[in-house]
């Protein structure tokens, strides 16, 4: 069976502070989980300073754009000099807030590679969506958008997260057997591309994980760890999620 690499990824979104990170950095000994990637994606005000401690960081989102007059944005090549190595492309709360469309997404996810920067492509379904019946086709779409333009290849260096909408933040977590399902299908219909890259390829599970949850998720055989939200604020918590992977 092919070993792929085991994430643990905390999603702060708009939330955290310099003395959460300093919690964070007495709480989590990340050398604590040799077989276990810890990546932190804090506010970019604060990138820097998780770095300073040590972690692994990536940003949230980064523009599509290179410098130049776009007030507010985030440079990917910047994002990468503060010695980050991912990014999260497409997380849900940008597409609907933020009305960042696949075809933004298709030129962030290309700039985030250009300069270096793996992507974490964030996809997922939300509840109508579900009751529709239309999970596999919704996530299809949202993935062959990406590999339509760029290519399977480049899921080579990449990272998918399934975050479906209906868990994130609710409370309403998928059960193993729901995500391992839409996680299976992700890797089926890049392997039915490339098998080579989807048997390499991580795919993280994200919505409503726990320091409770997180052990029978991430034993799923297609579940290869997690992006976190709420529980990414908690010390003790994240560390149990990091043991857990
Ligand atoms: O990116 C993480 C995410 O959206 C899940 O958030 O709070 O449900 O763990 P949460």
């Amino acid at each position: 069976m092919t070993q792929r690499k085991r994430i643990v990824a905390g999603n702060w979104k708009m939330n955290g502070s310099l003395e959460l990170i300093n919690q964070f950095a007495e709480t989590i000994k990340t050398d604590l989980y040799p077989n276990v990637e810890v990546i932190f994606f804090p506010p970019s005000p604060l990138l820097s300073a998780m770095a300073g401690k040590g972690f692994n960081t990536g940003a949230q989102t980064v523009s599509e754009h290179d410098a130049g007059a776009f007030t507010g944005e985030v440079e990917a090549k910047l994002v990468r000099e503060l010695g980050c190595k991912y990014t999260l492309i497409g997380h849900s709360e940008r597409r609907t807030l933020f009305a960042e469309s696949d075809a933004v997404l298709v030129k962030k996810f290309a700039k985030a590679q250009q300069v270096g920067l793996t992507p974490i492509l964030c996809v997922g379904e939300t509840e109508s969506q579900r009751d529709a019946d239309a999970t596999e086709q919704t996530i299809a779409t949202q993935l062959n958008a990406i590999i339509d333009k760029l290519g399977v290849a480049c899921l080579q260096n990449s990272v998918i997260a399934y975050e479906p909408v209906w868990a994130i933040g609710t409370g309403k977590t998928a059960t193993p057997e729901q995500a391992q399902s839409v996680h299976k299908f992700i890797r089926d219909l890049i392997a039915s591309k490339d098998a080579q890259i989807a048997a390499t390829l991580p795919i993280l599970y994200g919505g409503s994980v726990n320091d409770s949850n997180s052990e029978l998720l991430f034993a799923q055989p297609d579940i290869d760890g997690g992006l976190i939200g709420g529980a990414s604020l908690k010390p003790d918590a994240f560390s149990t999620i990091c043991a857990s992977a």
